[in-house]
């Protein structure tokens, strides 16, 4: 059973898939590895991921393994429709298309709930949360769950906090091999790409703010210099803030910021980092946007429903004519612009989050009733051995310490 927007895209969804699959060498080789003995029949697993090309490798990879597969979008904005069609295609039970009212997403939610998986693959906690405090789910017997973003983390540990986490969950976020690299280099290039795609605007000489030097804004600080901009970063936590200053941006509080940028990339899955007071400050012709998660860090609603007038002036792009007279043009309505226009992170970088995917799902299912209802990291071994698979996918060689020097570092 599926719904998704056009059946007739499927084709084209599947060159897609065929090409992130030829990029994805870590990821399909830990697939071809394992598919063989099917450690994964009999367990129906519900994904809840941004339906992107490289998602579509780690679901037909989860049924290659012999799962049951039922999915969902991770976000209303973020489905490309073709891979939807495409896994569709597949005899994938998949409810996702793009452009949802917020209703439709969570319907579609409920429809993969229907499927009583009994693991979750979620990415930003939106079907843990129903999980655990819809009533109607309050019999399923979810074993565990994986946890993709940094945002699903928070509140993954808020729901463990209030001592109501019913099932184990791996933290997927948290390996070196998932943050490191996808956050950082994921979000840095496509957060570019996004930027390029709805602007179509010269990047260089321009003055970007980046709001939060994290993972994520310190891949898309250090690629927005890359391109010739003038970057300027805003913090909240002092380390950060030294970092950054450190590593050679101006670094100033957003009140100022907001005053002299031209872009405005959000980065931090904090709430409300760019307010009503700093909208009406800003130079007219400012763009901003987000890549937190949520869409709750600019404020959309002042935007976009109470300027004179708004309207659509690009793909993605809004230009949103304030009562001052001044137009800022917000990209993607405030939701991920790396995903709502463009297309996400790159193959080579999602094969090692997925790896952690697949290793944590297969971990879970085996060892559920040990871990029991609490959030976990990736275990070390998994993430030591896909760094050691995308060094040897990447054709690159390390040294191993001599005898000599382990012993050297067991003395005093
Ligand atoms: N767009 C994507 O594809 C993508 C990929 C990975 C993560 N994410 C999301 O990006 C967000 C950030 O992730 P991360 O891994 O960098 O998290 P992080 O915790 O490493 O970094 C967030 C940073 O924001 C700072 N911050 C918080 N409030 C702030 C404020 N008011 N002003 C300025 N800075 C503030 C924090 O001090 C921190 O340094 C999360 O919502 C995460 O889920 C998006």
């Amino acid at each position: 059973m599926s719904k998704v927007k056009n059946p007739k895209l499927a084709k084209n969804g599947k060159i897609a898939y065929e090409w992130a699959r030829s990029h994805m060498q870590i990821l399909d080789n830990t697939l071809n590895r394992l598919k063989k003995s099917k450690p994964l029949k009999g367990v129906t697993i519900g994904f809840c991921l941004h339906i992107t090309k490289e998602t579509s490798v780690l679901v037909m990879g989860a049924k290659e393994l012999g799962a049951n597969v039922a999915v969902c979008g991770g976000n209303p904005l973020t489905t490309q429709d073709n891979i939807a069609a495409f896994l569709a295609s597949q005899g994938i039970h998949i409810y996702a298309w793009n452009n949802q009212t917020t209703k439709e997403y969570d319907w579609c939610i409920e429809q993969v709930l229907k499927h009583k998986p009994n693991l979750i693959c979620d990415d930003g906690a939106d079907m843990n949360v129903k999980v655990h405090f819809d009533k109607k789910y309050k019999t399923l017997n979810v074993l565990g769950s994986t946890e993709e973003t940094t945002a699903g983390v928070t509140r993954v540990k808020a729901i463990e906090k209030q001592g109501k986490l019913r099932y184990p969950v791996i933290i997927v976020n948290d390996a070196d091999t998932k943050h490191m690299f996808d956050n950082r280099y994921g979000t840095g290039q496509s957060t570019i790409d996004g930027y390029l795609r709805a602007m179509g605007l010269l990047f260089t000489s321009k003055k970007i703010v980046v709001v939060g030097y994290g993972w994520v804004g310190r891949g898309v600080a250090e690629r927005a210099r890359g391109m010739g901009g003038n970057v300027i970063v805003t913090e909240i936590d002092p380390v950060k803030a030294l970092e950054a200053h450190m590593d050679g941006f101006q670094v100033m509080p957003m009140s100022q910021a907001a005053k002299i940028g031209q872009i405005f990339i959000t980065c931090t899955g904090m709430t409300s980092v760019i307010r009503k007071e700093h909208l009406l400050t800003m130079n007219d012709g400012a763009v901003v946007g987000n890549v937190g998660h949520f869409d709750v860090e600019i404020d959309t609603e002042f935007l976009l429903n109470k300027s004179k007038s708004v309207k659509e002036v690009r793909p993605s792009l809004d230009e949103c004519k304030l009562r001052n007279g001044k137009k800022i043009y917000l990209i993607g309505k405030g939701r991920l612009a790396n995903l709502v226009a463009a297309e996400g992170h790159p193959p080579e970088v999602m094969a090692q989050s997925f790896s952690n995917q697949i290793l944590s799902l297969l971990y879970i299912y085996k060892n559920h009733k040990k871990i029991g209802p609490k959030s976990m990291v990736v275990p070390k071994e998994i993430d030591r051995q896909i760094a050691v698979d995308a060094l040897k996918a990447m054709n690159v060689h390390i040294d191993r310490l001599t005898k000599e020097q382990i012993k050297y570092a067991e003395s005093w």
